[in-house]
């Protein structure tokens, strides 16, 4: 495969693949957005996943990566990322749930996430889920060839912060393709050092390129902690916290967004 700057450019085959295993994807989040209500557990979902995956002839993709035991990450409330699925985690009005999986067909990987309300939510934990919606539109607005990589997180860090949020820095968003995680990096922030003479910085997007942009936000503080089962990754002061992904292929002019239903045709 071709690589700019260690960057991966799919050639239009690699990308017809990705649209299919990302409509997979988000056909099945699309499913468990519909089941989400109070006094469901969160394995629930897990099951369905596993259901739909089998039924669509893929793998999972998190499933034994890096070990993780779960086709699904699920995360309520002050769990921003890598929830486990549980019998124990029951949904309950008011919660807001994310939503993060992937399949793997044909050699190629799916990666989206969103957050879902059950039931009436409070006005703090909606606006905290529009903006994390928004900001993830942000930064695909600036996905195009012609951008610099961190023109993406400085739009998603200004409207993030202009909201009074904060912007979770430990975990990023990144390339993705044959493997879940690609270069590059791309952060939801501007990192040190990242703007030239007032202009986001990075690599050059160029054409062909698929990242995965992902803003993870809370309400309260931008630290996390994960914990002792080494996943499950918590906001420090146990704030509310929203998560949206999509992966995306850079073009000359506006990004498509490959993690869409339509992309899969049952
Ligand atoms: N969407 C997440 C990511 O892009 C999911 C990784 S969870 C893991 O990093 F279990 F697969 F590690
Ligand atoms: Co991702």
């Amino acid at each position: 495969m071709k690589k700019f700057r260690g960057v991966f450019i799919k050639n239009e085959h690699e990308i017809e693949v990705l649209r299919v295993a990302n409509g997979m994807t988000a056909t099945i989040l699309d499913e468990l957005v519909a089941n989400v209500r109070p006094g469901v557990p969160t394995i629930y979902f897990e099951e369905l996943t596993q259901k739909m995956c089998r039924e669509m002839g893929v793998r999972p993709t998190f499933q034994g990566y890096y070990g993780y035991p779960y086709a699904l990450c699920c995360s309520v409330n002050d769990t921003i990322i890598h929830g486990f699925p549980s019998k124990d985690i029951i949904l309950k009005e008011g919660d807001i749930v994310s939503f993060d999986m992937g399949v793997e067909y044909q050699g190629f990987t799916g990666d989206s996430a969103r957050t879902a309300f059950c039931g009436e939510v409070s006005d703090a934990a909606r606006h905290l889920s529009d903006v994390t919606k928004k900001c993830l539109e942000l930064g695909i607005a600036e996905a195009h060839a012609g951008n610099n990589l961190y023109a993406i997180s400085a739009a998603v860090q200004r409207y993030a912060e202009a909201e009074g949020l904060h912007v979770i820095r430990d975990f990023v968003g990144h390339g993705v393709g044959a493997s879940l995680h690609e270069k590059p990096e791309v952060p939801n922030f501007v990192p040190r050092g990242g703007m030239v003479n007032g202009i986001p910085g990075g690599i050059p997007l160029k054409s062909g390129m698929v990242i995965a942009i992902e803003p993870m936000l809370a309400i309260g503080t931008h630290e996390v902690e994960v914990m002792p089962d080494g996943w499950t990754t918590k906001i420090k002061d146990r704030s509310l916290s929203a998560h949206w992904e999509h992966s995306v292929v850079i073009r000359q002019g506006e990004a498509e967004i490959l993690s869409l239903a339509s992309n899969y045709k049952g």
